[in-house]
C-alpha cells in the first residue's frame, strides 16, 4: 500500500486548525469547540479553549454504554505473582465510578491533585480513571523510585491523597511501598489528609489510624451503598495529570496534560499511527509510573475502544526470554510497544530466538520501539527474529504522543535502520545550530519544533509557566528545544543521536546525572564529582560517577565506592541503576574550570578522541582512562 503520508502531512502543513477540527471530531464533547485554537491563552496558546468533555467518559462510558460494554477493555497478566484477571468496558466503568465515589467521599473534589504510586496492578488503571471522571489531577509516581523522590513530588503537587498499595513484586523480591510511602510523608512538608492502600496478598501493610483507609473495604462499603460517582464536565483545557520528568537539576519538571487536546492527539494515533483498529489488542509493554504507560496503556487505547494489556513482568526471567511471546499468543496481541532494551535483553538471553517457534504469533502484525535510541543491530534481530516491521518512534513526556515516526495507519514509508522516520502532523522539525540557524541537510545540531506545539503536548510546567519559557522556548525563539541532537537527511528522514543535556537514557528510563551528582556531593568524603552515562550493551546507558575526595580521607577507596552506590539507590531509587562509582585523584578540567564530561564519556565508550585544546592538565585524561580499566571498562 502505497503511504498516504505525505498528503496527510501536508494537509496539516496546510490547515493545522483544519486539521485538528477533524480529528476533534472522534471525541464526544459536552459541548464541542468552536475555536480550535486561542494563541493568546495560556504560554503559548490553548487548544480547543471553549469546548467541555471528561475523558474517562470517552474512555469508558461511551463504550460501556454502546457495543462494545461486553468487550474486554483490560487484560491483567501478572508472571511475578500468577494472577490474571479481565474486565470489560462496563465491569472496568463500574469499577471505576465506585473508586471515584470513593475518592469523592474523601473530600476530592476537580482541580485536587491525588499521587497514585501503586506496582502494575488494575486498580492503578483504575485510580488514574477514578480522578479523570472527577476531575482531580492526577500523578503517578513510579514504583522504582525512593521515598525522597516521592516526597519532592509531594511537595510540588501538593496532593490531598494518595493512592498507594501494600507492596510491588520485582522478580526474586517483594518492594514494601507503604515503609517508603510512610518515610516519604515524614519528609516532605505538605501531608495529605487520606492514604488508600490497596493491600495485597503479598504483604499486608500496618495503616495509620485517621490518615490510611483500606482500599478493598472502602469499595466493599461504597458497592453495598450503591454509590458511583458521574463524569464531571471539564473544560478542556483543565489538566487531566501531571506526570514528573528528569530535568537538569535534581528537581523534576511536573509535565502538565490537559483533557482535550491529549484526547484528539491520542485518538488520532491509535488509528493513524499504530494502524489500530477499535476491538483490537494493543500492548504497550512500559509502566503505567512513565509517559508511554499514561498514554499507550491506558488513554490511547480505552479512548479509542481497543483491548489493553497491563503487564506485572519482565521481558525475561518471568520465566524466560520467551515470555513476550507467550503473552502474543495467549491475548492475541496485534501490535507491542516496548523499549529497545527489551529486545536486547531478549536477544542476549535467547540469541537464535529458541523460544519463538513454540508460539503461534500469525496475528501480530508490528512491532513498535520507542524511549531510548534504537540501534540498528537491534532492530535488524527484531526483523529477522519476528518477520514483521519493526517501527522506531521518538518522542518524549513533554509531548505525550509521537514527534517523529513511520505512521502505520497512513501506510508505512520504507524503514531507514537508525532512523524514527519522519515528523508527524504538528510537528514541523528542524535542526539548528547554537544560534538558531538551520544546518545543511545531514549535519548534527539541536532539534527543535516551530511553535505551537500541537494538542496532547504540554500547555505548562505545573504552577511554573516560567521553566517552560525558560526551559523550552527562550533559546530558539518560535521553537520548542526537544533537547535532542541529531540531523536530517536529503530524504527528510530524521535521526536523533543523543541529548544535548545532562540527561541520560538507562534501560528506557529518563535520568539526570544532574541529580545524582546531587547526591554524590552531599557525602561527606566527597570534595567534588561528576556523573556520565557509558554505553551500556543491554540497558543502552549506564550511570558512571567520579568523585574526587576530601583532603585527609582516611577511608579505604572501595568502602567509599559502596556507600556512594547504597545513597544513589536510597535517595533516587533502584531505577537510577546507579551501580559504578570511581574514586580518582583529580577531574579533567579546562582551564575556565569546566569539567571534560564528554571526553570522559568518550574513553569510558572507547570511542576516539582528541585532547580538548582548553584542557588544564592533559595527564588527568589518562588517569581517567588507568581509573576506568582497572574496573573492567
Ligand atoms: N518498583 C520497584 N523497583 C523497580 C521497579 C518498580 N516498578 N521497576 C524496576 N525496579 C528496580 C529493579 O528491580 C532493579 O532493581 P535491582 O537493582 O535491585 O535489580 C532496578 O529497579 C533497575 O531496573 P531496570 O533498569 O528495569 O533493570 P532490571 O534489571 O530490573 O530489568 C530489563 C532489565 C531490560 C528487563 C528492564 O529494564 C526492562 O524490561 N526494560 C524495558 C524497558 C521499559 O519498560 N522501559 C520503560 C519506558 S518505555
Ligand atoms: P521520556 O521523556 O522518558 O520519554 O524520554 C524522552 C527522551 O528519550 C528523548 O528526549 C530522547 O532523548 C529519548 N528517546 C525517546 N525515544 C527515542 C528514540 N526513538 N530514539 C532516540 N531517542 C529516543
Amino acid at each position: 500500500m502505497t503511504s498516504r503520508y505525505d498528503a496527510v502531512y501536508s494537509a496539516w502543513q496546510n490547515d493545522p486548525e483544519g486539521f485538528w477540527r477533524e480529528a476533534a471530531r472522534e471525541i464526544d464533547w459536552i459541548e464541542p469547540p468552536r475555536q480550535i485554537f486561542d494563541p493568546k491563552a495560556g504560554v503559548y496558546g490553548r487548544w480547543f479553549p471553549d469546548a467541555l468533555c471528561n475523558t474517562c467518559y470517552n474512555a469508558l462510558d461511551r463504550h460501556a454504554d454502546g457495543a462494545r460494554a461486553e468487550q474486554t477493555a483490560l487484560i491483567y497478566d501478572s508472571p511475578v505473582t500468577g494472577a490474571k484477571k479481565t474486565f470489560t468496558y462496563a465491569q472496568l466503568r463500574d469499577e471505576v465510578a465506585t473508586l471515584a465515589a470513593v475518592i469523592s467521599d474523601l473530600g476530592i473534589k476537580k482541580g485536587d491533585r491525588v499521587i497514585i504510586y501503586l506496582p502494575m496492578i488494575p486498580e492503578a488503571v483504575m485510580a488514574m480513571l477514578a480522578c479523570a471522571r472527577i476531575g482531580a489531577i492526577h500523578s503517578v509516581v513510579f514504583g522504582g523510585f525512593a521515598a525522597k523522590e516521592l516526597a519532592t513530588r509531594i511537595d510540588d503537587c501538593q496532593p490531598d491523597l494518595i493512592l498507594s498499595a501494600s507492596c510491588g513484586v520485582e522478580p526474586g523480591r517483594l518492594v514494601l511501598y507503604k515503609p517508603l510511602l510512610d518515610e516519604a510523608i515524614e519528609i516532605a512538608s505538605h501531608k495529605p489528609r487520606h492514604c488508600l492502600i490497596f493491600q495485597r496478598p503479598q504483604a499486608q501493610a500496618p495503616l495509620q489510624a485517621g490518615r490510611d483507609l483500606d482500599w478493598s473495604q472502602a469499595m466493599d462499603e461504597a458497592r453495598a451503598a450503591g454509590k458511583k460517582a458521574d463524569c464531571v464536565a471539564l473544560a478542556a483545557t483543565d489538566p487531566l495529570y501531571i506526570l514528573y520528568t528528569s530535568g537538569t537539576t535534581g528537581v523534576p519538571k511536573g509535565v502538565v496534560r490537559d483533557n482535550g487536546g491529549h484526547m484528539v492527539a491520542l485518538k488520532w494515533t491509535m488509528s493513524n499511527f499504530f494502524g489500530i483498529a477499535p476491538g483490537e489488542v494493543f500492548w504497550a509493554a512500559s509502566d503505567v509510573g512513565w509517559v508511554v504507560g499514561h498514554s499507550y496503556i491506558v488513554y490511547g487505547p480505552l479512548l479509542h475502544g481497543a483491548t489493553t494489556i497491563l503487564y506485572e513482568g519482565k521481558p525475561v526471567g518471568t520465566p524466560d526470554a520467551g515470555a513476550y511471546w507467550r503473552m502474543i499468543e495467549e491475548h492475541k496481541i496485534v501490535t507491542l510497544f516496548t523499549a529497545p532494551t527489551a529486545f536486547r535483553a531478549i536477544r542476549k538471553e535467547d540469541p537464535e530466538a529458541k523460544l519463538l517457534p513454540h508460539y503461534k504469533l500469525d496475528h501480530f502484525r508490528v512491532l513498535f520501539l520507542a524511549g531510548e535510541r534504537a540501534d540498528p543491530d537491534t532492530i535488524k534481530w527484531a526483523e529477522d527474529t519476528l518477520k514483521v516491521p519493526v517501527i522506531d518512534h521518538w518522542w518524549q513526556t513533554e509531548t505525550g504522543w509521537p514527534m517523529v515516526g513511520n505512521p502505520a495507519g497512513l501506510g508505512l514509508l520504507p524503514v531507514k535502520h537508525g532512523s524514527p522516520t519522519k515528523p508527524m502532523p504538528g510537528y514541523a522539525i528542524r535542526v539548528v545550530d547554537e544560534g538558531g540557524h538551520p544546518v545543511e541537510v545531514g549535519k548534527m545540531g539541536s532539534i527543535v519544533s516551530k511553535m505551537p506545539l500541537p494538542p496532547g503536548a504540554l500547555p505548562t510546567l505545573w504552577q511554573q509557566d516560567q521553566r517552560l519559557i525558560d526551559g523550552y522556548l527562550a533559546d530558539f525563539p518560535g521553537y520548542y528545544k526537544t533537547s535532542d541532537a541529531g540531523f536530517i537527511d536529503a530524504d527528510g528522514y530524521v535521526y536523533i543521536m543523543g541529548r544535548t543535556d545532562d540527561i541520560i537514557n538507562v534501560a528506557g528510563h529518563r535520568l539526570s546525572t544532574g541529580g545524582m551528582e546531587e547526591v554524590l556531593a552531599a557525602h561527606p568524603d566527597v570534595a567534588e564529582c561528576a556523573v556520565i552515562g557509558i554505553k551500556d550493551s543491554l540497558k543502552g546507558e549506564q550511570p558512571c560517577g567520579f568523585v574526587v575526595l576530601k583532603f585527609g580521607v582516611n577511608k579505604e577507596n572501595a568502602v567509599i565506592e559502596r556507600e556512594l552506590v547504597a545513597m544513589v539507590r536510597e535517595k533516587i531509587g533502584p531505577v537510577a541503576a546507579f551501580k559504578l562509582a570511581l574514586v580518582i585523584n583529580r577531574l579533567p578540567k579546562t582551564r575556565s574550570g569546566k569539567i571534560l564530561r564528554a571526553t570522559m564519556k568518550k574513553i569510558a565508550d572507547h570511542d576516539s578522541w582528541a585532547m580538548p585544546a582548553t584542557i588544564d592538565d592533559p595527564v588527568v585524561l589518562s588517569e581517567i582512562e588507568t581509573a576506568l580499566r582497572a574496573k573492567g571498562i
